[in-house]
C-alpha cells in the first residue's frame, strides 16, 4: 500500500482523496514542524506532500529513502526544492499552477490600491485617535486610471493583475523572456526589464525565485523607476534586494510599496516596519477557503497519480543537465 506523508494537514477534499488511495502518515496536531520531525514523518513514504517551508534537499530524500517517488509541494512556487537533487533519485516534483491565479492576483491589486491610496497609514491614523481633518493635501496618493502597470513575468498571476489593471483604465507593459501568449487581449507593451522600471508607476513581479531572479530589484533598478512609483510583490521576498528597498523608500526614491512577502519570512526587515509608506502583509496571497482547498486538492490529485504510476496533472519539469 502507498504511504503519503503530509506535512501539514490540508484543506478541502485533499485528506479524504489521499484516504482512499492510501495510507497518510501526519503529526496530528503539529503546526510547522521542526526539521527533526519532518525528516522523521517522510522516512519510507511513497509520495511527500509538502509546504513551501520545507526545504526538500540532500538531507530530506536520504531521509525520506529510496522507496520516495514524488514530491508533491502545496504551492505554485517550488524554491524550496531542489529539483538537480530530486531528478538524480528519480523522484518526480508537482506543484499547483493555475488554481491560485485569481487569489493572488486579488491579492496584488488590493496592495497596489492600499499603497497607491495610502491605506495602511491612514488606518493606523484613525486607530491611533490621532487629530485630523479633510484638507486639500491631506493623504493625497495617485490615480490608477491613466497610470502604466508594469508586469514582471507574465504567468497566469501576472496576466490576472494585468486584466485587472485594464479595469482600473491602465495602460499595462509586461517584461518576460518570452513573447506570452497571455498577452492576447490585454493590449500590453513587452519592454526590457529596465524601461519597465523607469516608466510604469506601479511595477508588480510575478516572477518565479531562481538564482537567475535572486535580488532582480536591487538598488540600481529601484534607481531606475519613477520617484512617484510603487513596487508591489506577491511573488518572493528574495527577488527584491529588502535592505536596498528600505534605502529606497526611506528617501522618497520610490513612493511606496506593497509587500505579501518578505526575504527571510517570516522575520521582516526592521526597516519596513517604521515606514509609513510601506503596506505589508504576512504571505497571504492564495490565503482563501476556495484556494486554498483547490491547492490541497490539485495536490492530492498529483500524489494519487504517482503513486498509481501514472502521470501526474502538474509536474514540474526537471531541470535540464548540461
Ligand atoms: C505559492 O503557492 O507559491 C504561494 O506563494 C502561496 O501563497
Amino acid at each position: 500500500m502507498t504511504t503519503f506523508a503530509v506535512t501539514a494537514s490540508l484543506p478541502g477534499r485533499a485528506m479524504e482523496m489521499l484516504a482512499g488511495a492510501g495510507e497518510i502518515r501526519e503529526v496530528a496536531g503539529a503546526g510547522r514542524l521542526e526539521r527533526g520531525q519532518l525528516l522523521a514523518l517522510v522516512e519510507g513514504v511513497d509520495v511527500a506532500l509538502t509546504m513551501l517551508y520545507d526545504a526538500i534537499d540532500d538531507e530530506f530524500l536520504e531521509a525520506a529513502g529510496t522507496g520516495l517517488r514524488g514530491i508533491c509541494n502545496v504551492a505554485v512556487g517550488f524554491d524550496n526544492v531542489d529539483l538537480a537533487a530530486c531528478a538524480r533519485r528519480g523522484v518526480v516534483v508537482t506543484n499547483t499552477p493555475g488554481v491560485l491565479d485569481d487569489a493572488t492576483a486579488d491579492l496584488a491589486f488590493a496592495l497596489i490600491l492600499a499603497a497607491r491610496r495610502r491605506l495602511g497609514e491612514g488606518e493606523r491614523l484613525v486607530r491611533a485617535g490621532t487629530p485630523w481633518a479633510w484638507g486639500m493635501g491631506f493623504m493625497v496618493g495617485h490615480d490608477l486610471r491613466g497610470g502604466r502597470l508594469g508586469i514582471v513575468g507574465l504567468g497566469g498571476i501576472g496576466a490576472r493583475v494585468a486584466a485587472l489593471g485594464r479595469a482600473f483604465g491602465m495602460e499595462i507593459a509586461y517584461c518576460a523572456r518570452h513573447e506570452s501568449p497571455n498577452a492576447a487581449g490585454l493590449e500590453a507593451t513587452r519592454l526590457d526589464l529596465d524601461e519597465l522600471l523607469a516608466t510604469a508607476d506601479v511595477v508588480s513581479l510575478h516572477t518565479p525565485l531562481t538564482p537567475a531572479t535572486h535580488h532582480l530589484i536591487g538598488a540600481r533598478e529601484l534607481g531606475l523607476m519613477k520617484p512617484t512609483a510603487t513596487l508591489v510583490n506577491t511573488a518572493r521576498g528574495a527577488v527584491v534586494d529588502e535592505a536596498a528597498l528600505v534605502e529606497a523608500l526611506r528617501e522618497g526614491r520610490i513612493a511606496g510599496a506593497g509587500l505579501d512577502v518578505f526575504e527571510h519570512e517570516p522575520d521582516v526587515h526592521p526597516g519596513l516596519l517604521e515606514l509609513e509608506n510601506a503596506v505589508l502583509v504576512p504571505h497571504i496571497g492564495s490565503a482563501t477557503v476556495e484556494t486554498r482547498a483547490a491547492m490541497a486538492e490539485l495536490a492530492a490529485r498529483n500524489a494519487i497519480a504517482i503513486a498509481r504510476r501514472e502521470p501526474p496533472p502538474t509536474p514540474v519539469p526537471p531541470p535540464a543537465v548540461d
